[in-house]
C-alpha cells in the first residue's frame, strides 16, 4: 500500500504541497519517497529511500521550484526499499507514481526487454512508465497513452502521470482497490490516495471510481471511462473532520480495518504468487531447495492475536510443508531454556515488530543458534532489524488496538511461507499448488461477501450484548479462530470470553454452560463438521444460547442454533479467514452497543513494548 499525491496550480509551491501531503500519507508506507515537479523548463525528480524526512532533507539542500508536481511514499510490494526503486519512475518525457500491484509485471518486463528497453529498477511501476512512454509516441496524447497502457495491466492500481511534453496537465487513473481522490481549489487542482491529505486545501472532492481516468488542469478535471467517454465530475463537499476522514467514513478505525481486510490480503499476496509457473516467490526469503531441505524444525513465537495466527501457522507448516513445527508464547519461550538444533528456524510474528517479549524471544532463539525469519507489518521495526529474513504483511498501519487486518494478513503470509517451504521440499505437485493458489486468489472476494452480512451480525450483537460470559468453540484451524474471537470480544467489550477446542468441552468447561452463557460454535463444512455438531448438541442440551458460524447452504444448522452467521464455502485453511470476520464484527458491535472505547480499550496499548 502506498500514498500518491499531486498538485497543479500557480500560487503554491508544488514541493511544499507534495511534502505536506506525503506527510499525511506516510502511514500508508514509508520505505522510500519521491517527487517530480515541472520547473517551467524540465521535469525535476527527487527521490530517496528511507523515511520521508530523508527526502525532505535532500530537498532542503536543493529545493525544486514549480507549481505542478506529483509525489509518492512507498510500501514495497516487490523491489526492495532503495533510491533506484523509489517513485516517481521516469521513461522518456514521462514521470509516474503508482499505488497498487501489477500482477503481470514479469510478462511486461520480458516484452519491454525484448524491444530493447533497459529497465533500471526492480519495480513493476517502472514498466508502466516505459509502456506509457512507448504508447505516447504512438498516441501523441498523454491520456490516450495512459488508457492504452492500463488495458495491458492486470492487478489493482492508482496511477498519476506527468509528461514534459504536456506539463500543464496531470493524468490520473484508478483500477481496483487503490483510491484516487481529486480536490478542487480556486485555479488549482489536487489529487491524493485519501482525503485527509487534501483537507488542508479543499473540501470539494471527487472520488474516482474503478476504471476511470481524469486529466487535471489548473481549472478543472476532465473525467473519462476506460474507453475515453466523458463522465460527470460533480465534486462533493466533504464535511468530515480530519480524524473521521482518516476513518474513511467508518465510525471507528477498527471497523474500517475490518473492512480493509480484503484489500490488505490482496496486497499481502501481491506479486508473490504465480499461477502460470505455479510458484510462490517471497522477496528476501531463501526458499532454495538446499536451504529448505536443511531445515529441521520451525518454532513460531508471538503474543496475543499474533500467537493465534501462529497456531494456524503451525498447522500449515506441518500439514503443507511436512516440517515439524511448534508454537510458543514469546513470554514463555524466552524463559524456558528452549533447545534449538542446527536447522532450527525461529519465526517471530508481530504486527508492530516492537513487542518486548517477542523481541526477547527472538534474541533467545538467535543466541541458541536458530535462523530467524520474522513475519512483520512494520518496516524498520526492531524485530525486523534483528532478523535474518523478514516476510512482510502489507496490511498498512493498524490504528485500532484490537488486531484485525494484521491478524488476517499474518495467516496469509504464513500460508505463503508454508506453500513455499512445501514446494521446495517437493511435497506439492503443480496441480495441488495451482489449486491452492487459485483458492488464495479468490479469498479477498469471499471475504467481501462475508463482510456484506454485517447487519445480521449486528442483530446478533443486539441480542447478546448484555451477556456477562461467552464461550467460543472450534476444531482444527477453527480452534485458534475461536481463541481469537474470544480475545476480540473480551478486549473491546470487556465481557468475559473464553475460546476452547470444541473437543475439550466434556473435560470441564461444559460445567459452565447454562442459558446465560451464549456459545459461539464455528461449524462450517469441514472434515470435522459432524464432530462439531455433536459438541454443539452437547451444549444445546444444557440450555446454552447458540450462535453458529456455518457455511452458506448448510440447511441442517438452522434447527440447531439460535443464530446462524453464514460464510462462503472455501477449503481449509483459508476458511479460517472467513470465519474470523463475523467474530470480529460481533465483538465490534457488542462493544459499540456497550459504549466502550472500541479503538482504545481500557488498560491496553497497541504495542506492548514492556515485559
Ligand atoms: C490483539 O487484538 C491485541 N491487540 C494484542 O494481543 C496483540 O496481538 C499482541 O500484543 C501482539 O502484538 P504484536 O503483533 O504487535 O506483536
Amino acid at each position: 500500500m502506498c500514498g500518491i499525491v499531486g498538485y497543479i496550480g500557480s500560487e503554491r509551491s508544488a514541493e511544499q504541497v507534495l511534502l505536506d501531503g506525503l506527510t499525511r500519507l506516510e502511514y500508508r508506507g514509508y520505505d522510500s519517497a519521491g517527487v517530480a515537479i515541472w520547473d517551467g523548463a524540465a521535469l525535476r525528480v527527487a527521490r530517496k529511500s528511507g523515511k520521508l524526512e530523508k527526502l525532505k532533507a535532500k530537498l532542503e539542500g536543493s529545493p525544486l521550484g514549480g507549481s505542478v508536481g506529483i509525489g509518492h511514499t512507498r510500501w514495497a510490494t516487490h523491489g526492495r526499499a532503495s533510491d533506484r526503486n523509489a517513485h516517481p519512475h521516469c521513461a522518456g518525457p514521462v514521470a509516474l507514481v503508482h499505488n497498487g500491484i501489477v500482477e503481470n509485471y514479469r510478462q511486461l518486463r520480458s516484452e519491454l526487454e525484448a524491444e530493447g528497453c533497459r529497465i533500471l529498477s526492480e519495480t513493476d511501476t517502472e514498466l508502466v512508465a516505459q509502456l506509457i512512454a512507448r504508447n505516447l509516441k504512438a498516441d501523441g496524447d498523454l491520456l490516450t497513452a495512459v488508457r492504452t497502457t492500463a488495458r495491458a495491466l492486470i492487478g489493482s492500481f492508482a496511477l498519476a502521470v506527468m509528461s514534459s511534453e504536456a506539463p500543464e496537465q496531470i493524468v490520473v487513473g484508478k483500477f481496483g482497490g487503490s483510491p484516487v481522490i481529486i480536490g478542487f481549489g480556486e485555479g488549482e487542482t489536487y489529487f491524493a490516495s485519501d482525503a485527509a491529505a487534501l483537507l488542508p486545501y479543499t473540501r470539494k472532492m471527487h472520488f474516482l471510481r474503478d476504471g476511470e481516468f481524469a486529466v487535471l488542469t489548473r481549472e478543472h478535471a476532465r473525467v473519462v471511462d476506460a474507453q475515453g467517454n466523458p463522465l460527470p465530475c460533480a465534486p462533493r463537499t466533504i464535511e468530515w473532520d480530519p480524524v473521521s476522514v482518516e476513518k474513511g467514513g467508518y465510525d471507528h478505525f477498527m471497523q474500517k480495518e475490518i473492512f480493509e481486510q480484503p484489500r490488505a490480503v490482496r496486497d499481502t499476496i501481491g506479486a508473490r504468487i504465480r499461477e502460470d509457473a505455479p510458484a510462490v516467490e517471497l522477496e528476501g526469503i531463501d526458499l532454495s531447495p538446499e536451504r529448505v531441505r536443511a531445515l529441521r524444525r520451525v518454532t513460531l513465537v508471538a503474543c496475543g492475536s499474533s500467537y493465534y495466527a501462529c497456531l494456524i501457522g503451525r498447522y500449515l507448516i506441518e500439514s503443507i510443508a511436512g516440517l515439524p513445527a511448534d508454537v510458543d508464547l514469546s513470554s514463555e519461550f524466552r524463559y524456558r531454556q528452549p533447545t534449538t538444533l542446527p536447522g532450527s528456524l525461529l519465526l517471530p510474528v508481530s504486527q508492530s515488530g516492537e513487542t518486548a517479549d517477542t523481541l526477547a524471544a527472538l534474541r533467545e532463539g538467535r543466541e541458541r543458534g536458530a535462523q530467524v525469519l520474522a513475519v512483520c507489518n512494520t518496516r524498520f521495526a526492531s524485530i525486523t532489524q534483528e532478523s535474518d529474513e523478514v516476510l512482510y504483511t502489507v496490511a498498512g498501519p493498524e490504528i485500532g488496538v484490537a488486531s484485525t487486518k494484521c491478524f488476517s494478513t499474518q495467516i496469509v503470509a504464513l500460508y505463503l511461507l508454508a506453500l513455499g517451504l512445501g514446494s521446495a521440499r517437493g511435497r506439492l505437485d503443480d496441480e495441488t499448488l495451482r489449486r491452492r493458489l487459485e483458492e488464495l486468489r479468490q479469498l479477498p472476494r469471499r471475504m467481501e461477501e462475508t463482510l456484506a452480512q454485517e447487519q445480521q451480525v449486528r442483530a446478533a450483537a443486539r441480542r447478546y450484548c448484555d451477556a456477562q460470559n461467552f464461550l467460543f468453540l472450534g476444531r482444527g484451524v477453527m480452534y485458534p479462530i475461536a481463541l481469537e474471537g474470544a480475545l476480540k470480544l473480551k478486549e473491546i467489550s470487556y465481557i468475559h470470553a473464553e475460546g476452547y477446542a470444541a473437543g475439550e468441552m466434556k473435560h470441564g468447561p461444559i460445567a459452565l454452560i447454562d442459558r446465560n452463557m451464549p456459545v459461539v460454535v464455528i461449524a462450517n463444512q469441514s472434515p470435522v463438521y459432524e464432530k462439531v455438531l455433536s459438541n454443539l448438541e452437547e451444549v444445546r442440551a444444557r440450555d446454552a444460547q447458540i450462535i453458529a458460524v456455518a457455511s452458506i447452504g448448510d440447511t441442517e444448522i438452522e434447527a440447531r442454533a439460535d443464530v446462524v452467521l453464514r460464510i462462503p464455502e472455501l477449503g481449509e485453511p483459508l476458511s479460517a479467514l472467513l470465519a474470523v470476520l463475523p467474530l470480529q464484527l460481533l465483538a465490534y458491535h457488542m462493544a459499540t452497543l456497550r459504549g466502550t472505547d472500541v479503538d482504545q480499550p481500557r488498560n491496553l496499548a497497541k504495542s506492548v513494548t514492556v515485559e
